[in-house]
């Protein structure tokens, strides 16, 4: 049974405490896209940094590309999207409700009592008619066939165009990979769960050019270093498990492919997906594009089309596991404390700084500390309200430090700093804070 209770808290968290907001609220919403705020915007780029310093920087044998959104219509035919990136559909004539005919197990009727979509005597579901999910639109100023072009519904295609451009620019070597950041588009039937599944989101994809035979061992090498980055990530580990896609759930490029799930309030779901597209998109652009895409092995002196292996996880879908990981209530002197227990790279605010008083030179002594350490780390300075308060609001910020400038501190040069999973508070140096919480809340 979802626990609709915790997911509500937590949207409303988000809501109060400037992570996401829905779209053009004012108008009253545009259905299943999202805004982030000042927080939200903060850790979503903290996560994506995190994934880019991993993938990227930190390798080798990986280079960086920013593909545009856009791209010729030719790609969608090549990639398989214009004939099978469908959805069943099936809409009910009463309620005019849409729901996919595949998921209709878990589908609600919007009628009372609630009730599957077709349990009520007056629903009227027409049969099921497969639906492209992929976006439209025109380029230049004339709306004609001729002119349509999509909304990329993964980033991957962005990469496989361009891999020969980027293996001649960087002088890599095949076995390599290029990854990527970037929105992607889908006119998702039932979108939901807050930003679980939204019609615009952002994925983080890596795709890995091997050679034709290598392939299974890669795609081992992947799925245990993509689990070990979410364990990394603070990520509570029973609470990540694999699915492997049967025969029937394979994607149409796809060999091999298992998910990485989370349990969710709402229930088990995918995070981020490993799949050996072998050289299904490969050979597809070579066709369709008449351009050759293999690989000269010089060493070995042969020629083949690299094989693929893809590891794709969204950024929202992150961005929510680690809101709802991180999301706790504890009895704190008969209060509720509600803290967002965030890893402290991904924290939003690193350090909250407050003077204990608004007098004897402390707001003075803590205005300059915060603008210094504000230099090097996202730091939020506060000085409303009691100090207890001001630590409860952090808390429910996921900040990962609090620093109190007191009456000792305009004596011996020391602050207090107050850590947010235990409460518990050391003396440090305020010469050395920057050091501190760098140290604390990098990597
Ligand atoms: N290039 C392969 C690909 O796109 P996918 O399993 O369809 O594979 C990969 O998507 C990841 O993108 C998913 O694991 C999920 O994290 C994210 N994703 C897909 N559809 C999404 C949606 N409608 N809303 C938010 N994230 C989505």
């Amino acid at each position: 049974m979802a626990d609709t209770t915790v997911m509500d808290k937590i949207v409303s968290l988000c809501k109060r405490r400037g992570f996401i907001f829905q779209s053009s609220e004012i108008y009253g919403g545009l259905g299943s896209v999202w805004d982030y705020g000042p927080l939200g915007v903060e850790l979503k780029k903290n996560v994506k940094d995190r994934w880019w310093r991993a993938m990227v920087h930190a390798r080798d044998d990986i280079e960086g590309l920013d593909a545009a959104i856009l791209m010729h219509p030719r790609v969608w035919e090549a990639s398989g999207h214009v004939a099978g990136f469908t959805d069943p559909l099936v809409d009910c004539k009463t309620c005019k409700a849409r729901f996919r005919a595949d998921k209709i197990q878990d589908a609600q009727c919007p009628q009372k009592p609630s009730k599957r979509p077709g349990e009520h005597t007056t629903c009227e579901l027409t049969e099921p008619r497969m639906f492209n999910l992929m976006f439209k639109t025109f380029m230049g100023p004339v709306e004609e066939s001729a002119a349509v072009v999509y909304l990329r519904p993964e980033t991957a295609q962005g990469i496989y165009v361009n891999y020969l451009n980027v293996l001649q620019g960087s002088r890599q070597k095949v076995p390599f990979g290029i990854a990527q950041i970037g929105k992607a588009f889908r006119n998702e039937i039932t979108p939901g769960n807050f930003i679980f599944r939204t019609r615009e989101f952002e994925q983080m994809e890596m795709q890995f050019f091997v050679k034709p035979g290598t392939d299974t061992e890669w795609f081992e090498h992947w799925r245990e270093w993509r689990m070990a980055w979410h364990h990394a990530l603070g990520l509570n580990p029973a609470k990540l498990r694999w699915h492997q896609h049967g025969p029937g759930e394979l994607a149409h490029y796809a060999k091999a492919a298992y998910d990485i799930e989370y349990e969710f309030p709402f229930g088990w779901n995918e995070i981020e997906g490993i799949h050996n597209r072998t050289d299904f998109d490969l050979q597809r652009h070579q066709t369709f594009s008449g351009k050759k895409l293999d690989y000269f092995d010089q060493p070995n002196n042969e020629r083949f089309v690299p094989f693929v292996v893809e590891t794709s996880a969204g950024a929202d879908r992150v961005t929510l596991t680690t809101l709802v990981d991180a999301y706790r209530e504890e009895q704190v002197e008969g209060e509720t404390r509600v803290v967002l227990g965030f890893h402290p790279a991904v924290a939003p605010i690193k350090v909250g700084v407050f003077p204990l008083v608004k007098k004897d030179g402390m707001p003075e002594y803590a205005t300059r500390l915060y603008h210094e350490l504000k230099q090097h780390v996202n730091s939020f300075y506060d000085d409303s309200g009691a100090v207890g308060r001001r630590y409860r609001r952090m808390d429910e910020a996921g900040t990962p430090f609090c620093v109190t400038v007191d009456g000792q501190t305009l004596q011996d040069g020391t602050v207090t700093v107050r850590h947010r999973d235990t409460m518990t508070q050391d003396r440090v140096s305020a010469d050395q804070l920057k050091g501190w919480v760098k140290e604390r809340t990098e990597g």
